[in-house]
């Protein structure tokens, strides 16, 4: 990619076997409190939080800094509370009353093909800001337009489709990842990513830690 683009981070817990939930009808807890918090350090510290639509209607996250003081120390620096949120998504079907429309007082940014943009607009037009980014959607042009809204620094917490496209085009900083001590077990489950070609090359380990029971790995792309 050769235009701007933010710096991106991407998140994801995952069970020993790889998967991100089950499929049950509550999403799967894999992260500990001391997990979860410190992804609340880490939203603190972005400008954007992207997931996929799938996820939205999935999981319906709130995708706001939970602690008082960080939200508080954001706004000290001059930014909102909590990180703008991004969304992808092909076909613009999103419910306007999901958490991501109507938790926080923070910008929504829905990106969808350029086709889609009218029916999405109609959809959540009066809760997000929908904007074409190409036929079919083309995630350059979603890191580019976020870099020229000011996002220096994305974190990209899901699902698998996302993941997956995000790591195949190249488009990835950093990967954090949680590793539960426990198996899913399940093939009709979501895994944290799906075949594809990824680029060939061997991510950096930056880090191995032990959080609790929870395995944190962080790799660097370059
Ligand atoms: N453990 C974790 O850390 C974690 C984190 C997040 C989510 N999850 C789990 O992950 C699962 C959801 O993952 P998922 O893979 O189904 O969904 P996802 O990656 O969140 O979203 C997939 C959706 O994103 C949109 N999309 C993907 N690629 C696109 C492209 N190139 N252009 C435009 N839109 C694109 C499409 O939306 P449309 O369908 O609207 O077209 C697609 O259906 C849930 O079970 C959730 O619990 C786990």
């Amino acid at each position: 990619m050769s235009q701007p683009r933010p710096y991106v981070l991407l998140s994801a817990a995952v069970s020993m076997d790889g998967f991100l939930d089950d499929t049950g009808p509550t999403p799967l807890v894999l992260s500990s409190p001391a997990d979860f918090d410190e992804i609340d350090q880490i939203r603190a510290g972005v400008d954007a939080i992207l997931v996929g639509a799938g996820t939205v209607r999935a999981d319906n996250p709130r995708l706001l800094v939970r602690s008082e003081s960080r939200r508080r120390e954001r706004e000290r620096r001059g930014l909102p509370a909590s990180p703008a949120k991004v969304t992808l998504s092909t076909t613009g079907e999103l419910d306007p009353d999901a958490a991501f429309f109507t938790a926080g007082d923070v910008e929504r940014l829905v990106y969808v093909p350029d086709a889609a943009v009218a029916a999405t607009k109609a959809r959540v037009g009066a809760v997000a800001t929908v904007i074409g980014a190409g036929e079919p959607l083309a995630l350059a042009s979603v890191l580019a337009d976020l870099h020229a809204r000011g996002c220096g620094r994305l974190l990209v917490e899901g699902g698998g489709l996302v993941h997956t496209l995000f790591l195949t085009e190249d488009a990835v900083d950093e990967v954090r990842l949680a590793v539960a001590p426990f198996f899913v077990g399940d093939a009709a489950a979501p895994r944290w990513v799906s075949p594809a070609a990824f680029p060939d090359r061997r991510l950096r380990l930056a880090e191995a830690r032990a959080l609790g029971d929870i395995a944190v790995l962080r790799y660097l792309a370059r």
